[in-house]
């Protein structure tokens, strides 16, 4: 029971590597607010934890809308009594057409990625950190992407720019929050097979290369990222912060 008498608030936790953190950190002693825009994914994940005898509470809003974002703060603290670990995993890959060079990439769609990835995980921690501060410090555990640290050939420009900077973001962070407790690290996750990838991957050819791609020689699995989360959530790290994890089969080694 690493994360007993915590509270933890996970964006994104309404499918893949989220709701799997989520149902870990739940069996870990946590108590989990579930945040997703997709009110029926989320529910789903709340209903998991509680139908195994854990603790959660769904909030559904957009990361990106600051109010939906202060509810959720304000609902963690209304339900369980303060924050003491902040998640931003919410992402999506792109909101308009592939953009094999950026020339060919939509503003909008630039707009979009960057404020739900970047922006979402910065407000998240402008209203979040504050509370997890309250209860005597904690740990924010942010996603990026192997995208954010090498060149992809899946091409996303935005997608990249976004967990680039989030990586960047996280250093300052660390070092801005450090004396008061709050630890601050990013965890890069290579190929996980969730519905975010799956679509880019269609055929069991083209999953068998991707998957080969990575040294260790399989895909991830978002239990492969959960695990990782819980260490960077518990004490057990607790003297860990500023760092960019990647969780990736090798595949930066490369
Ligand atoms: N799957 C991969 O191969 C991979 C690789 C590297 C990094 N990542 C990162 O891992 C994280 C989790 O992704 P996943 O693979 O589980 O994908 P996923 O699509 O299964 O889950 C993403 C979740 O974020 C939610 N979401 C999207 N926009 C939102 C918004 N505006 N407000 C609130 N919630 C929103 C979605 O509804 C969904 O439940 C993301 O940050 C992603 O960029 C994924």
């Amino acid at each position: 029971m690493r994360l007993q008498n915590k509270t933890a608030l996970i964006t994104g936790a309404g499918s893949g590597q989220g709701r799997a953190a989520a149902k870990l950190f739940a069996k870990e002693g946590a108590n989990v607010v579930v945040f997703d825009v997709n009110a029926v994914g989320a529910e789903k994940t709340v209903n998991e934890i509680i139908g195994s005898g854990g603790n959660a509470q769904l909030v559904v809003g957009d990361v990106s809308h600051s109010e939906d974002v202060q509810s959720a703060v304000a609902a963690s603290i209304e339900a369980y009594g303060g924050l003491n670990v902040l998640y931003n995993n919410a992402a999506i890959w792109s909101a308009g057409k592939i953009d094999n060079y950026v020339t060919e990439l939509e503003e909008e769609n630039w707009d979009t990625v960057l404020s739900i990835n970047l922006k979402g995980a910065f407000l998240f921690c402008k209203y979040g950190i504050p509370a997890i501060i309250e209860a005597g410090g904690g740990s924010v555990i942010n996603i990026a992407s192997v995208a954010g640290m090498v060149g992809s050939r899946m091409r996303s420009h935005a997608y990249s720019a976004s967990k680039g900077g989030l990586i960047a973001l996280t250093k300052t962070m660390a070092i801005a929050y450090a004396k008061e407790g709050v630890r601050v690290n990013v965890i890069c996750p290579g190929g996980i097979d969730t519905p975010m990838l799956q679509p880019m991957i269609p055929t069991e050819e083209l999953y068998q290369r991707v998957a080969k791609s990575h040294p260790l020689g399989r895909m991830g699995v978002p239990e492969d990222i959960a695990k990782c989360a819980l260490f960077l959530a518990s004490d057990d790290s607790d003297w860990i912060t500023g760092v960019t994890l990647p969780v990736d089969g090798g595949v930066t080694a490369c």
